[in-house]
């Protein structure tokens, strides 16, 4: 996104708020999302949409007081779609091209860890098409949320998370359960420790793909606990994987009772990711910071 392009984005928002968001094209639309620097997950509720309104709100104005200021922040572009696309770039980073995008499926591609509190990361993954994307943002304060694709009036989600704590995990596949436990607890618990309870994982499945990368896949199920206390039974399928100094997941999951239509569905995106971080020069992607 240039500067001009940005400057009446954020003149949009700053004039029209959320309320018209759908008014939007959708490549704004991703793009007013991913400034509200929110993650949804597991749906979006009232709750999670009013403060995703007051942040779009602040953070534009936010935006705007810089611009007036004479502060150009460098701004992420949106994440890359279309097979063609998402296959010239990964030809450009020097990495295999998408195998198979599935039918009905749109294929994305985002650097996360645009920002300086991060390391850079690239993450690729085939989603419904009709599914909505969110992007990380990025302020001058560095980066905040993450890649994820979701149809969350059916609380179906698709969602990027990046574990710090192992380090590099040399054979991700060769790890204790407890790893690929531990991993996918930290991911559903983002909203806090107290968001779910009688987390399992039913079945790991590790994957070598041609290049030699290697990922386990998780099935997994647990129960979402809402604020209005009422406990929502969830299954996903999650594919785990390390890159870089930590250990990376793009965890999928759908209420229990929509499991059995989505299932295929939730393998055919897991099946698709790939995440990228070493001996890539992401030098042209990261956020230029103004002095
Ligand atoms: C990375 O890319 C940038 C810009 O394309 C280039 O200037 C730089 O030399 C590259 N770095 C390496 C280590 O190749």
């Amino acid at each position: 996104m240039n500067k001009l392009n940005f400057l009446s984005l954020a003149l949009a928002l700053l004039l029209q708020g959320e309320s018209n968001g759908f008014a939007f094209s959708s490549q704004k639309r991703v793009a007013e999302r991913s400034y509200a620097g929110v993650a949804l997950s597991d749906g979006a509720d009232s709750v999670e949409a009013s403060r995703r309104t007051f942040f779009t709100q602040s953070v534009s104005a936010a935006i705007l007081g810089q611009l007036s200021m004479g502060v150009l922040p460098t701004l992420p572009a949106a994440a890359v779609s279309g097979a063609a696309k998402v296959n010239a770039r990964l030809k450009g980073f020097g990495l295999p091209v998408m195998a198979k995008v599935p039918d009905g499926f749109s294929p994305l591609l985002e650097i996360y860890g645009k920002g300086k509190n991060r390391f850079p990361l690239l993450v690729t993954f085939a989603h419904p098409l009709t599914w909505v994307v969110t992007t990380p943002s990025n302020t001058l304060n560095g980066e905040d949320g993450t890649v994820q694709a979701g149809d969350y009036g059916k609380g179906d989600t698709a969602t990027f998370f990046v574990f710090e704590g192992p380090g590099h995990v040399n054979d991700i596949t060769a790890q204790p359960k407890s790893l690929y436990e531990e991993t996918l607890q930290k991911a559903i618990g983002q909203r806090g420790s107290n968001m779910y309870q009688n987390f399992k994982v039913t079945k790991l499945d590790p994957v070598t793909q041609p290049d030699g990368q290697k990922y386990m896949i998780v099935d997994f199920k647990y129960q979402l606990l809402t604020g209005a206390g009422f406990e929502v039974d969830r299954k996903g399928v999650a594919s785990i994987t390390s890159e870089g100094n930590a250990v990376e997941v793009l965890w999928t999951a759908v209420t229990a009772p929509r499991y059995k239509k989505m299932e295929d569905t939730l393998r055919d995106i897991t099946s698709t990711f790939r995440c990228y971080a070493d001996g890539i020069n992401f030098s042209d992607d990261l956020v230029v910071y103004a002095e």
